[in-house]
């Protein structure tokens, strides 16, 4: 069953009054290779151990450094007002946006149901209306994500779109059939770690099923018009124009 954190509240104008976004020349404070902090939040990151959970003291985020500074040139000085997360594992990333961009809303959705500490942490922060955590979704139901969406945004377009989740590359495609047209011109759709087969020691490298097919001219490519593919380390980006 899907958990609902709240309903968000983004009817009427785009601007999040709440919030300001944070100054990314001061913040995020890092603490070694593993630790950071926005104002609001202390955050544990890694791309490789999977065992960490998000508490009231500290949140776990999949990411390294190097990624987040991706997100920052990829956001920084556009209106980053509606998001949609596919895959938000341990909250860290709505989290982590809420913090760094203030935006409107962030709608995030994962197979797995948000835990209660990442429930409260939310609450406890007063971000219950602007991030929703929609778990017990899976991404190959992508009607059902499309009526979320739907539901939630109305014909508002999103502005960015980030696909975080089973990054295989069935799903991811189809995510990015059903979604992409969602995006407002300029809006960006993100597919992270696209050429996990190539990795070194990555123990699925015998399939041909990751994301990695996917700004390549393979003949099921998705085709959608207007977009520029671009690759950066880890991550792909389509711009919508
Ligand atoms: C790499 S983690 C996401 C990390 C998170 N975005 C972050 O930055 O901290 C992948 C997430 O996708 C979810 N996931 C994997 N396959 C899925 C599927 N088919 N449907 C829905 N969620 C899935 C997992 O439950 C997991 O939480």
């Amino acid at each position: 069953m899907a958990y609902h954190l709240g309903p968000l509240t983004h009817k009427g104008g785009r601007m999040n009054c709440g919030y300001q976004p944070t100054n990314w020349g001061e913040w995020p404070k890092w603490n070694g290779d593993s630790e950071f902090r926005t104002p609001r939040f202390k955050f544990s990151c890694s791309t490789t151990d999977y065992s960490g959970k998000t508490n009231s003291d500290v949140v776990t985020l999949l990411k390294n450094r190097e990624l987040l500074e991706i997100y920052r040139d990829l956001t920084i000085g556009d209106q980053m007002q509606l998001i949609l997360e596919l895959g938000f594992f341990q909250g860290g990333m709505p989290l982590f946006l809420a913090d760094m961009i203030a935006p409107k809303n962030v709608l995030a959705i994962d197979g797995c149901q948000p835990s209660d500490h990442l429930k409260s942490l939310v609450e406890r922060s007063h971000l219950s209306s602007i991030i929703e955590l929609v778990g017990g979704v899976d991404q190959a139901d992508t009607r059902k994500i499309r009526s979320i969406v739907d539901d939630r945004f109305g014909a508002e377009p999103l502005d960015m779109i980030i696909d975080d989740c089973s990054h295989w590359y069935p799903q991811t495609k189809a995510c990015f059939e059903a979604l992409f047209g969602y995006l407002r011109p300029g809006g960006k759709y993100i597919i992270e770690d696209w050429g996990w087969t190539h990795w070194p020691s990555a123990p699925w490298q015998t399939t041909a099923q990751s994301a990695n097919r996917f700004t390549r001219n393979d003949e099921d490519c998705p085709r959608t018009e207007n977009f520029v593919a671009k690759e950066a380390p880890h991550l792909a980006f389509c711009l919508r124009l």
